[in-house]
């Protein structure tokens, strides 16, 4: 019989999705790799540390946990995540406040569903929101942010956004550190951006799964200047190196109780609950010890020197790079190759720029255009963490993290920044 490939068949918010060129670089990595190439993947977003050995044996000891749980959370996790928010922001986050999910991106897909609004997204911004919102029929505005302010929301921006959208109620993702810059925001921004959310009645949804993976422990939440409208998002994939576990989280300020009681009402009829075992390892996750902290002290160093490492590289090399601060990425602009007026196809958009670096190179970035950024601009996402996190971890409890250490524990980030910096050179 004839496969089904006409569009009449699916329904309108479908037809509208593209593969993204992230696909299509991956699916080039791969093909390139099986012809023998060493590919460097710059261009994956996943911890390359293993989840902590404590909450691995708490994973282990409830495998036989079996039962349905609550649709909001089990109840000793919902309790664990608000101790865990009282910790990390100092609000005053009680267990009704709290609300357990397959992954953050669900529960996210879940809020835009819940809530009419008008989407502001910064850009660059991850690459699902947008598709998100686009499955949903929800309007997205994009406000821009420049390199030289480290890709970072300004609250001018963000007021002209608002001021264009008077009569709509407003969803704010903020997200830092962030995926892609690797920058996030000083205090005294997070207060100005709140108070201009405060104005304008913004609901934000603090994007925050990279929180602890800032890279000097020292993340804030705008949640402590705009407690009474903000949402905080987080989950396992990143700071517990367990994004295959699926299990996010997000706090809601009291005010916005009813938004939580309709997402966990979305819940009951799609998701129900997440796997109980999981659920009970997170509990411990959330709880924290000393291990974990350990764990983070030192994957910290790590994703820090590497981070460093190359931005450093990449800067001298004449490609403007925002100094990392966060999270596993950095997001260099490659628009200097251009010049003189005759410009080669590669360099036509950040996408072309992406797949001929990889076939000349190795190296697998992703373009900026799949993060909301114009396609001209010669913007990537590089994700420095393509390395052995095991390994490494292990060495950085006994060996200083230095650039011996990197040469040493991450090859393949020092050679996929010489290979970056041969190319510029060679351009
Ligand atoms: C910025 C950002 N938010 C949310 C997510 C989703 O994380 P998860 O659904 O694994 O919790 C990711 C994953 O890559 C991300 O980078």
């Amino acid at each position: 019989m004839k496969p089904i490939t006409e569009l009449h068949h699916f329904t309108p918010q479908v037809q509208k999705l593209k593969p993204s060129a992230t696909l299509r670089i991956n699916e080039h990595s791969h093909a390139l790799a099986q012809q023998g190439r060493e590919i460097i993947r710059f261009g994956f977003g996943q911890s390359p540390f293993p989840v902590p050995e404590s909450v691995v044996k708490a994973l282990q000891e409830h495998a036989h946990e079996k039962a349905y749980l609550p649709v909001k959370g089990l109840p000793r996790l919902r309790q664990a995540f608000a101790k865990y928010i009282q910790r990390k922001t100092g609000l005053p986050a009680e267990t009704e406040d709290m609300l357990i999910g397959p992954g953050s991106k669900e529960l996210i897909f879940h809020l835009q569903m819940a809530h009419e609004s008008v989407l502001l997204l910064p850009s660059p911004s991850w690459v699902s929101y947008e598709p998100q919102a686009s499955l949903l029929s929800k309007p997205v505005h994009w406000i821009d942010t420049q390199a030289e302010n480290h890709w970072r929301l300004q609250p001018e921006a963000l007021e002209k956004a608002c001021l264009q959208f008077p009569d709509t109620h407003k969803l704010l993702i903020l997200n830092y550190p962030n995926n892609p810059s690797g920058t996030t925001y000083p205090p005294e921004l997070l207060e100005a951006l709140a108070e201009v959310a405060r104005k304008y009645n913004l609901l934000i949804l603090a994007d925050e799964i990279y929180g602890d993976m800032h890279h000097d422990g020292q993340h804030q939440s705008i949640a402590h200047y705009y407690p009474e409208g903000t949402i905080i998002s987080t989950g396992l994939s990143k700071w517990c190196g367990a994004g295959g576990w699926r299990l996010g989280a997000f706090y809601f300020p009291s005010r916005w109780r009813k938004l939580l009681d309709i997402m966990a009402i979305i819940a009951s009829e799609s998701f129900t609950s997440v796997s109980s075992p999981i659920q009970y390892a997170a509990a411990t996750a959330f709880e924290g010890n000393e291990d974990i902290e350990e764990y983070l002290s030192a994957s910290r160093k790590i994703l820090k020197t590497a981070a460093q490492y190359v931005q450093r590289k990449l800067t001298e090399a004449g490609i403007p790079t925002a100094a990392p601060e966060g999270g596993f990425y950095l997001f260099p602009d490659f628009s200097s190759l251009r010049q003189g007026n005759e410009q080669p196809e590669y360099l036509r958009n950040s996408a072309a720029f992406c797949d001929y670096l990889l076939e000349k190179t190795g190296v697998a970035l992703l373009p900026g255009s799949d993060f909301g950024r114009p396609p001209e601009e010669l913007t990537a996402r590089l994700s420095y963490v393509d390395f052995d996190g095991e390994q490494a971890l292990e060495a950085a409890r006994h060996l200083p993290v230095d650039e011996t250490f990197l040469q040493k524990y991450c090859p393949k980030v020092c050679r996929g920044a010489d290979l970056i910096v041969e190319f510029v050179k060679g351009a």
